[in-house]
């Protein structure tokens, strides 16, 4: 069943800010520039809906979107892009660690991680905090047009050992929002954690 319906709700710099509501949610995390709003158009189908760039932090707060009237998709803003000064990293890491910890609807985190570049150590410092805090998440591997499908294979290879070097049990979709093969899927599994 696709997506009939996407709506901007608001922009929420922390999680004092963010709707309040008992709607189920789904939040796209990653480094900056890693393609997360890009996933969010692909996933509604609408070009526009999440702002998107070619530049790094382009989203700079938690953008709410009601999708069907029935759950909430959140953008988040990207982390490790240094031209973001210290100051504002450091609060943003702060209000992730706490929306993350206390948003009670909070039902899954899709992290992306770029699949030409091999998980960073923010990546596997981010999975390794979300697994001891028992926070449910799910691996993208985002951008795969830009690599033949060879490697795109070995790059999910690589990301599984790492996972399981770290004791990590979770699906891996490798996907691409300009092309847009398995987006019915993915959002299929989205909706498991929804219902
Ligand atoms: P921040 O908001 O800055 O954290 O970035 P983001 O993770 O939301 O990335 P965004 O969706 O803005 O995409 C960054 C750039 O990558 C844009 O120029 C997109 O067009 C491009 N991009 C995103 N997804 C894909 C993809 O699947 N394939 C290709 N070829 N380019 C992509
Ligand atoms: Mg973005």
């Amino acid at each position: 069943m696709p997506i009939k319906e996407a709506i901007f709700i608001k922009s929420a710099p922390d999680l004092q800010f963010c709707p309040e509501t008992s709607l189920p949610e789904i939040c796209f995390a990653g480094r900056s520039n890693v393609g997360k709003s890009s996933l969010i158009n692909a996933l509604t189908k609408r070009k526009n809906l999440a702002k998107t760039s070619n530049v790094p932090g382009k989203t700079r707060a938690m953008n709410y979107f009601l999708i069907d009237q029935t759950w909430h998709l959140v953008d988040l803003p990207g982390y490790g892009y240094a031209k973001i000064s210290k100051k504002e990293q450091a609060r943003w890491g702060v209000a992730l660690n706490e929306y993350m910890l206390k948003r009670e609807q909070l039902r899954l985190v899709v992290l992306l991680i770029d699949i030409r570049h091999k998980a960073m150590q923010s990546d596997i410092d981010f999975m390794f905090w979300m697994a001891t805090k028992d926070i449910p998440f799910i691996l993208v591997l985002s951008k795969a047009d830009k690599i033949g499908v060879t490697k795109q294979q070995s790059a999910e290879a690589l990301l599984k050992k790492t996972i399981k070097d770290m004791n990590i049990d979770t699906a891996i979709y490798v996907m691409s929002s300009n092309e847009k093969k398995g987006i019915d899927d993915f959002y299929d599994f989205l909706r498991t954690y929804i219902e």
